[in-house]
Order: structure tokens, then sequence, then C-alpha cells
């Protein structure tokens, strides 16, 4: 079976990234999202992402406009159905994506592969709630996503291995490196990326140093391109305190804990970069 035309259910910093890698590869692209106003906004940041390429000369017009052709938006679940594989990447809520999943499970071909973009739920658990296990990975891509060459081909107890295989082939179709994962919480990158990040938290709720001296010793001591607490703010503090509750649960261990000051900052609507304010302040940009 050759992969030829790929939905996307989320179009948000994730979603819209795959959206765009997937279409600019040449691939036919259904971009799902729950509202008109969500599709907007998420069609909207690719043509300003692909607009800024094109004035860096980066790619041509022609391509821009090729690439935004091979992409139709939709709320509609059903125009899904005729997708060859379908990458979920809405919120990190168990529930809503196993039922998302339901839904889909009933409405496309036993060919599709399904996969899940989820930073940190094991996969079997969405898995299990379809008829369709064997054809069910994770593929877990990194933002952002047109630019990160990595992406994790999370393969469960139930999946097979010409599923993996395909997904490996599509995610190199798309430009990018895979690498294989075991079928647990955090996989392997947010496994050892997120107690790094806590631990800069941590640093900083300590009184240890200043928020730019943790993130200058990181990015010059490392060679790292951004400093933790920088990440942390691009990634979105909800983002990173949602996969600390998942890992937390999944392994008990203190070092997956959320920071006090990381849960304080969620609650006050700091979520980084995307809300105008996290460690640092964005609201000029
Ligand atoms: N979308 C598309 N392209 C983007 C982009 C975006 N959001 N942000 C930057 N770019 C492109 C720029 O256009 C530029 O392209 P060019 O080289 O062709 O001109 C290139 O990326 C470099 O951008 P800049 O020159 O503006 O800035 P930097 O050199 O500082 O690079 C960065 C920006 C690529 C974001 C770099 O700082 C970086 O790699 N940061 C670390 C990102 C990282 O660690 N991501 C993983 C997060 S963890 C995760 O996603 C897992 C999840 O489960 C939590």
């Amino acid at each position: 079976m050759e992969i030829q035309k790929v939905g996307v259910a989320g179009c948000g910093l994730m979603g819209g990234g795959i959206v765009q890698t997937c279409a600019q590869a040449g691939y036919q692209v259904v971009a799902l999202e729950a509202e008109e106003a969500f599709l907007k906004k998420g069609l909207g940041a690719i043509e300003a992402n692909l607009s800024k390429a094109v004035a860096k000369e980066k790619i041509q017009q022609g391509d821009m406009d090729a690439t935004l052709s091979r992409i139709q938006g939709t709320t509609a679940l059903k125009d899904l159905a005729g997708c060859d594989i379908i990458v979920e990447a809405i919120i990190e809520d168990l529930d809503v994506k196993k039922k998302l999943f339901c839904d889909l499970d009933a409405l496309c071909p036993a060919h599709t592969i399904f996969a899940s973009n989820t930073s940190s739920i094991p996969i079997i658990a969405m898995a299990a709630a379809t008829q369709r296990p064997d054809r069910f990975v994770g593929l877990h891509f990194f933002n952002p996503v047109p630019v990160m060459k990595l992406v994790e081909v999370i393969s469960t107890i139930r999946s097979s291995k010409e599923t993996a295989r395909q997904a490996t082939v599509f995610t190199e179709s798309l430009g990018k490196s895979a690498i294989q994962a075991k079928d647990r919480a955090g996989f392997i990158v947010n496994l050892l990326l997120v107690p790094y990040l806590l631990d800069a938290i941590r640093a900083l709720e300590m009184g240890l140093a200043t928020k730019e001296d943790i993130d200058t010793g990181m990015m010059l001591g490392c060679g790292y391109p951004m400093g933790p607490l920088t990440l942390l703010d691009f990634v979105g503090l909800d983002t990173i305190y949602a996969i600390t509750k998942i890992l937390f649960e999944e392994f008990k261990d203190p070092k997956y804990a959320s920071p006090p000051l990381l849960k304080q900052m969620v609650t006050a609507g700091f979520y980084g970069k995307k809300s105008g304010k996290g460690f640092y302040d964005y609201s000029a940009a």
C-alpha cells in the first residue's frame, strides 16, 4: 500500500507543522480542526511560514502555491475517510484521543494507518480502543516540525512489523530521520529531556542562578540552540505540565514531578511564548 493522502487531526503548533511538512513533501493533506476559527488560525500560520520562506528565497512562490493547493482544511471528520495514514495531534487528553480514534475507526478503510503524535501517553492506550491495534503506531514529531529532523516511530506490543515499516518509510519521505522507540511513556527524547527541563526550573526556584545565566550556561556550555527556560517557553509550559503529570503517574519517580513554580505559572496562565509570558516576556513580539 502506497501512502498518497495524509490526514492530520489538529492544526495547532504541532499539527500545523505536520500538515505543512507533509504538503511540502508532495502529499495531499486533509487538515482537521474542531472549529472554523482554529482551522483558520492553523492554516494562516502555515501560509505565514511559507511566505517567510519565499521572502528568504528558500522556496519559490510557485512551490508555496502548490503546497497550499495540496492542503484541504475541514471541520468534518468524514473528510478524513479517504486517507491512507492519519496523524493525530490534538490535546493531550486520553479520553478525547480515544473517542477520536474510535470514530475514525468506524469511518476509515482497513488499510488506513493510525498514528498519534502524543508527547508521552502510551500508544497502546489509544490503539486498544480501536479494531486495528496492529495498524497503529506513534509518530512523535518535534517543534518546530518543519525544521526539526527527528521523528520517533513507536511500536506497541500490538503494532505489526509492516505498519512500523510503512510508518518509517513515510517519515523518511518527509525528509526526517526516524528512530524506533518502545511504547513507554516519554519514549526516548522526552524521557531524557523532561527531567533536564524540570531541573532547570528547580535551579531557578532554588535561586541558584538567574534565568538568563541558566540559559546561557546550557547554550554556551553545551552547545544547545536554546537554553532550557527558553525552550520551556517555546514548547509551552502547559504542554510540559501535562507531560509531567503523565510521566509521574506512570513511573512515580520524583524526577518527573512538576516543580511548584511550573504549576503556579500554568495556573496563572503563563504558558510561555504562545500566551505572551512565561519565564520571559513576549508581549512585544
Ligand atoms: N516554523 C518553521 N520554520 C521555522 C520556525 C517555525 N516555527 N522557527 C524557525 N524556523 C526556521 C527559520 O525560518 C530558519 O530557517 P532558515 O535557516 O531556512 O532561514 C531556521 O528555522 C532557523 O531559525 P532562526 O534563524 O530564526 O532561529 P534559530 O537559529 O535560533 O533556530 C530553532 C530556531 C530551530 C527553533 C532553534 O532555536 C532550535 O533548534 N531550538 C531547539 C528546538 C527544540 O529543542 N525542539 C524540541 C522541543 S521538544 C518537543 O518538541 C517534543 C514535545 O513532545 C515536547
